[in-house]
């Protein structure tokens, strides 16, 4: 029954462990996952690829529309791997230097257009665990249950390079914390819908928690929405 399956909404800051906890939630409901900074990564790497200037708005809206974003399920690694064109970028928009651009490219209006109009599509059959930064106040502000999500920066920046460095590339932890307070300040003073709370969401600070807690927590919160539906 479609009626049964909501829409959860997680946002928070970058590295808070929300993927990995939106992704494992899914994965518990049965649910589609959507990793909407993907998207925004995406986007952000063919800019890079193609030397789209961001100060070319007529250069930014043609090569949005030669930007294809799908998110393909590998069964080996048992997760959902995001596609630009046909290639698997899954790797290459995790990398430093694409994280160094984000925030700008994502702060670019006609860019979030595109993505938000793309998102809502894809939550239209429900059941489905979108993270972001702006889910639960702009691409779905009707979401049965949201989620915000926050940790202490040190330990944000800690936990980003233990990730990076899983990955083989090593970066030092002062960059880190440079690069994550950076992206902060640029994700919550954009004039584009801005990261925020919802007025209606809960609350998760993910400090001091285990991935497994998280986890735990938000499929609890999704289970007592569902009953009262
Ligand atoms: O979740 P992430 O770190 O992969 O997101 C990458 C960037 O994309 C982040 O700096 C903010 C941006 N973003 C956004 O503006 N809106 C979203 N819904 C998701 C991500």
């Amino acid at each position: 029954c479609p009626f049964d399956r909501i829409i959860i909404a997680i946002d928070g800051y970058s590295s808070c462990g929300k993927s990995t906890t939106a992704k494992q939630v899914a994965a518990e409901l049965e649910y589609a996952y959507i990793d909407t900074g993907a998207m925004y990564r995406a986007v952000t790497l063919y800019f890079l690829q193609n030397h789209i200037l961001l100060t070319d708005s007529r250069a930014i809206q043609d090569a949005l529309e030669h930007i294809h974003i799908e998110f393909n399920y590998n069964s080996v690694k048992g997760c959902n791997e995001t596609y630009l064109n046909g290639l698997n970028v899954e790797e290459e928009i995790r990398k430093q230097y694409v994280a160094n651009s984000v925030s700008e490219v994502s702060a670019i209006p006609e860019v979030r257009r595109a993505m938000v109009t793309q998102q809502q599509m894809m939550g239209n059959k429900r059941g489905v665990v979108m993270d972001g930064r702006d889910i639960g106040t702009h691409v779905f502000p009707k979401a049965e249950l949201k989620i915000f999500m926050n940790a202490d920066p040190i330990i944000r920046a800690q936990r980003r390079q233990l990730e990076l460095r899983e990955k083989g590339e090593i970066v030092e932890l002062e960059d880190i914390i440079g690069n994550i307070k950076k992206r902060d300040y640029l994700d919550t003073t954009r004039i584009e819908s801005p990261l925020r709370r919802a007025d209606d969401a809960q609350l998760l600070d993910t400090s001091f928690l285990a991935i497994h807690e998280q986890v735990t927590w938000v499929v609890a919160q999704a289970r007592t929405t569902i009953m009262n539906l």
